[in-house]
């Protein structure tokens, strides 16, 4: 019905923590066209971490601009709109000049524990887990907002006047996008709000109760709506004025549909800037005993919502960006594959980066990153080769956590994202958990995700039957390591972890 003129593409803006992309995507779900634009990573302090969000929606435009200019078909070719992005990344701003009152406050940010020991005193962790799904961190946008309300000059009064609204990205980038005449749509969909530590999981509804003792007025929240349904059209004057909006997800929760996990048991695991490990539980919340998130994986028009198990890891890709940026051991992110292949093995070294403190399973904000095993030995090739062992030692930790509470052991893995082009370690990675690594043909599932979304919106794709005969794989890595040697390293790691806890007070 809102199929404008049978377009033959849909487009994916894929706004993550380090880059904004825009991807063109066929009816056989094949990329017709990128654009891909970096932006600042703003760190004030340690432990602090921000994005400017006139930037991120700067790069929006612009990429959304540069693959319409760039590809072989013209922006009219367009049938809709999907956006996905970096989650619980928090913004405010003003409801009438549209200006943010401060910067974005990046979900890696760990500057509000204060506030996350005040709620676990006055309201307790066992009521926030039952409500939402997730464990008391700095993790989530809540505390944000507090924070931004609590400490910009004149914020908590405007925002009580009703005068400031809050968004993650994708809340951001749908009101930007539809700002006409001093209207707009102010929306965010079940995945984006399931990461608030604001949203009763069930009702998929704001918790009055929460938002009062985190001191968020409700006039601030945006409307909850579905991961894929017709949003309406895109309001700002540029190439894609008029296309439809046609579904929202969180990057991760994209990347699982993108994946075509659209059946109970079915998991994917990401690798970019963090890891996330996604498992469909089907239309019931599944708690976690075992360190676990209960989070939504989306929700398709009025149909009940899927919900999944989520293993978050903060620091994955990130450590390679940091052995290149930080440490200046690496020209690129893929140098250092060849890098880690000048050794045999991590030469008794391991790499725990636990920058913000360590999210799934352990949830530790007080621990920090440690490199321990030194010895005269070891060379920047162990070095190198430890930051990737570490990527796939933590996934290991948490494929334990999801087979304890799912009680069925996870078969094979299904994998995507930057560093999965990465062959050593996908095949370490199949190593350490003694199960098949595989990978498929399109590994921007993210994108492809929220693309897959909004086409279902539009009817330009029937049905997820459909999306799942989409799905090809590219190759799949075996376990090749002995099982004792698998288990000597693990149990190492282990150690590893021991020794970054209770760094921080
Ligand atoms: N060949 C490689 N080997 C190891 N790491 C890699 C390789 N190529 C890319 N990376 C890492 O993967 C990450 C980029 O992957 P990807 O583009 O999927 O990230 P992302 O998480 O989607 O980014 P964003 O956070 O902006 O969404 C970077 O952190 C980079 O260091
Ligand atoms: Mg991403």
């Amino acid at each position: 019905m809102f199929n404008r003129g049978g377009g033959s593409i849909i487009a994916a803006v894929d706004q993550g923590t380090t880059s904004t992309r825009c991807i063109l995507f066929d009816h056989n779900g094949e990329r017709a066209g990128l654009s891909q634009l970096e932006h600042r990573q703003i760190m004030p302090r340690p432990g602090w971490v921000e994005h400017d969000p006139r930037e991120l929606w700067a790069n929006t435009r612009r990429v959304l601009a540069d693959v319409t200019a760039n590809s072989e078909h013209p922006a009219t070719d367009i049938a809709a709109l999907g956006i996905t992005n970096q989650r619980e990344t928090t913004v405010v701003w003003d409801k009438d000049t549209g200006e943010p009152v401060y910067n974005a406050i990046v979900w890696q940010d760990t500057r509000t524990s204060e506030m996350c020991q005040r709620l676990e005193q006055e309201v307790g962790s066992e009521r926030i887990s039952r409500v939402t799904g997730l464990p008391i961190s700095t993790y989530f946008s809540g505390p944000k907002i507090a924070w931004i309300l609590d400490n910009v000059d004149g914020a908590r009064e405007r925002a009580e006047k009703g005068d400031l609204l809050f968004g993650t990205v994708d809340s951001w980038l749908v009101w930007n996008l539809t700002r006409r005449d001093g209207r707009a749509l102010h929306a965010t969909d079940v995945t984006n709000a399931s990461r608030t530590m604001l949203m009763n999981l069930e009702t998929l509804e704001w918790d009055e109760e929460l938002c009062n003792a985190m001191g968020i007025p409700m006039s601030m929240l945006p409307t909850i709506v579905s991961s894929s349904q017709y949003l309406g059209k895109v309001r700002w004057s540029g190439p894609v004025s008029g296309v439809p909006i046609g579904g929202i997800l969180g990057d991760q929760q994209a990347a699982t549909f993108g994946q075509a996990c659209l059946e109970p048991g079915e998991a994917k695991n990401t690798y970019g800037t963090g890891n996330f490990l996604l498992l469909n539980t089907g239309t019931v919340p599944q708690r976690s005993d075992h360190g676990l998130i209960t989070t939504v994986a989306y929700r398709i028009g009025e149909e009940m919502p899927a919900y999944a198990l989520e293993g978050s890891i903060a620091v994955t890709g990130s450590l390679v960006q940091w052995l290149r940026d930080n440490l200046g051991l690496i020209p690129n992110a893929p140098a250092v594959e060849t890098l880690a292949e000048t050794v045999e093995d991590n030469g008794g070294c391991f790499i725990v980066p636990a920058f913000s403190g360590l999210l799934a399973p352990h949830w530790r904000p007080d621990a920090r990153g440690v490199i321990v095993g030194l010895t005269r030995y070891v060379n920047k090739g162990h070095i190198a080769r430890a930051a990737l062992e570490a990527t796939a030692y933590q996934t290991r930790e948490v494929v334990e956590a999801m087979n304890a509470d799912s009680g069925v052991p996870l078969s094979t893995l299904r994998v995507d994202g930057g560093m999965t082009g990465n062959d050593l370690l996908m095949q370490f990675q199949a190593d350490v958990l003694g199960v098949d690594v595989t990978r498929p043909v399109i590994t921007e599932t993210t994108a492809l995700g929220a693309a897959y979304a909004a086409g279902l919106a539009v009817g330009f794709w029937e049905s997820t039957d459909e999306i799942r005969t989409m799905w090809r794989e590219d190759c799949t890595f075996t376990p090749k390591m002995p099982e004792s040697e698998r288990d000597r390293l693990f149990s190492r790691w282990g150690d590893a972890v021991q020794r970054t806890l209770d760094w921080e007070s």
